[in-house]
């Protein structure tokens, strides 16, 4: 087909340039949004009296047809040569109309228009991957409410800390995702402003009207700026740095998970349905899920790296180079979609081994930090109750024991202030329960976390 640039060229472009310039392969997606802002821009044109009432009429209808076309897959992109979404929708309009189809890309230009097109399907895609945080947010609620009170092992360089209950550790992740969320509304904030109207960097001779067309088109107002409209694509760069970290987030989460399902923790096991085995060792069962999120974790980054770097040089106004920001944005789309739908239901199906976290966290002084506590709270200088402990803790070691099975006698050695309500005190349900600073692993505060999520799950 010839091109509609053809006017101002006397040969037709080689047939590898074509294909290597062409993105409809990947911005087809785009076609509903494309499809809507010029059913809006057509009604501008009308209004405006730049186009008649006739024409708009035509213009209209013809769009909607295509629409429900392409919807109901009576027409496809696969055998066209169009440059772009943008093209194949107006081509065929013009197909199917005749003349009128030639009126529509009046006051606009491609550079306006992709930049639309591209916040109206990411604003709709951010809204999509709220929804699946939201989900997420509430098995993460459910997770924390069925293990309120058990005890897991908390851990500083990987090695056991102090006890903490497993919904406090879980809710730690609920407050990241929940930062996750309110990024990604940040970042949807800026998005809805209309770029449509900035032509091609410097605006139109016409009298158009573009808080009509952005007001239309759910937008909180218009680009202030015709180069910075057409140029900018931080708001693809926001999104891209939401969903690395929103990743990074799930990344963590999974490596625990890898960890706590490894035979040597056994903290959770995952389900059948979220596992694999090996093709040769008979006895494995692999959290590739977990695995697969960490890894695509790398890709994201790599999207948000590869659209900053394709941006950092460009002059003013549009390049093509901008074109490849839509691989990197949907790529980034696609793989977050797809982690936090597998995330979810994987570790909402996860039996949960709160036996074996119990036995870590009474096996590695997890409790020694309270035993200085008990020393202090006698009237103890804490540093000298903190070098004391560390030396039941070496003489422990060194003689096979733990703290709990020590007998006073011996406590008393190092410490005549140690009596019989040290044993209490150094439980772990007591080392939990009081562990009252808001925020910290106690009962109250745990249920105050978990208060809070259902509170903004249910808003
Ligand atoms: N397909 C192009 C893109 O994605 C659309 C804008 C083209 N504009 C132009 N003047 N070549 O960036």
């Amino acid at each position: 087909m010839e091109k509609m640039w053809a006017g101002r060229f006397s040969k037709t472009l080689d047939k590898q340039a074509d294909d290597f310039n062409s993105s409809l392969r990947f911005d087809n997606r785009m076609y509903k949004q494309d499809i809507t802002g010029s059913i809006v821009h057509a009604m501008m044109l009308g209004k405006q009296g730049i186009i008649s009432e006739e024409e708009k009429a035509q213009i209209i209808n013809g769009l909607g047809a295509i629409v429900k076309d392409i919807d109901e897959g009576n027409l496809t992109f696969a055998n066209s040569d169009a440059e772009d979404i943008h093209m194949f929708v107006e081509a065929e309009l013009t197909k199917r109309i005749g003349d009128a189809g030639k009126k529509l890309h009046t006051a606009r230009s491609r550079n306006d228009q992709v930049a639309l097109d591209l916040r109206l399907y990411l604003l709709n895609e951010a809204e999509e991957i709220g929804a699946l945080l939201k989900e997420l947010l509430g098995v993460i609620r459910d997770l924390a409410a069925a293990h309120r009170d058990d005890i897991m092992p908390g851990y500083t360089h990987l090695q056991r800390a102090q006890p903490v209950t497993f919904a406090h550790h879980v809710l730690a992740y609920a407050m990241m995702f929940l930062r996750d969320f309110d990024r990604l509304g940040d970042a949807a904030r800026r998005m809805r402003i209309s770029p449509i109207g900035c032509c091609a960097l410097a605006g139109t001779t016409y009298d158009t009207d573009r808080e009509f067309e952005a007001e239309r088109l759910g937008f909180l107002g218009i680009t202030l700026n015709s180069m910075d409209g057409v140029s900018d694509r931080d708001f693809c760069v926001e999104l891209l740095n939401v969903f690395a970290i929103l990743m990074m987030h799930l990344s963590r989460f999974c490596e625990e998970i890898i960890l706590w399902s490894s035979w040597e923790f056994q903290f959770v096991e995952l389900d059948d349905s979220f596992t694999t085995g090996s093709s040769i060792m008979p006895q494995k069962k692999n959290s590739d899920m977990a695995e697969l999120i960490r890894g695509k974790t790398g890709r994201v980054y790599g999207d948000l790296i590869a659209l900053l770097t394709t941006l950092k040089g460009l002059p003013l106004a549009y390049n093509k180079d901008m074109q490849e920001d839509k691989e990197a944005i949907f790529d980034a789309v696609d793989t977050v979609k797809q982690c936090l739908a597998v995330f979810a239901p994987m570790i909402a199906t996860m039996k949960v081994r709160s036996d074996n976290m119990k036995k870590a966290a009474g096996e590695g002084f997890i409790n020694a930090t309270d035993l200085a506590d008990y020393l202090t709270k006698k009237g103890v200088a804490f540093r000298t109750a903190y070098k004391t402990v560390g030396e039941i803790v070496a003489y422990c070691i060194e003689n096979g024991k733990v703290l709990e099975s020590l007998p006073l006698a011996t406590y008393q050695q190092f410490d005549p202030m140690f009596a019989e309500d040290l044993f209490e005190e150094i439980s772990l349900e007591t080392c939990v329960k009081k562990r009252i600073s808001a925020g910290g692993t106690g009962p109250e505060s745990v249920q105050k976390q978990i208060d809070f999520i259902t509170e903004f799950i249910n808003d």
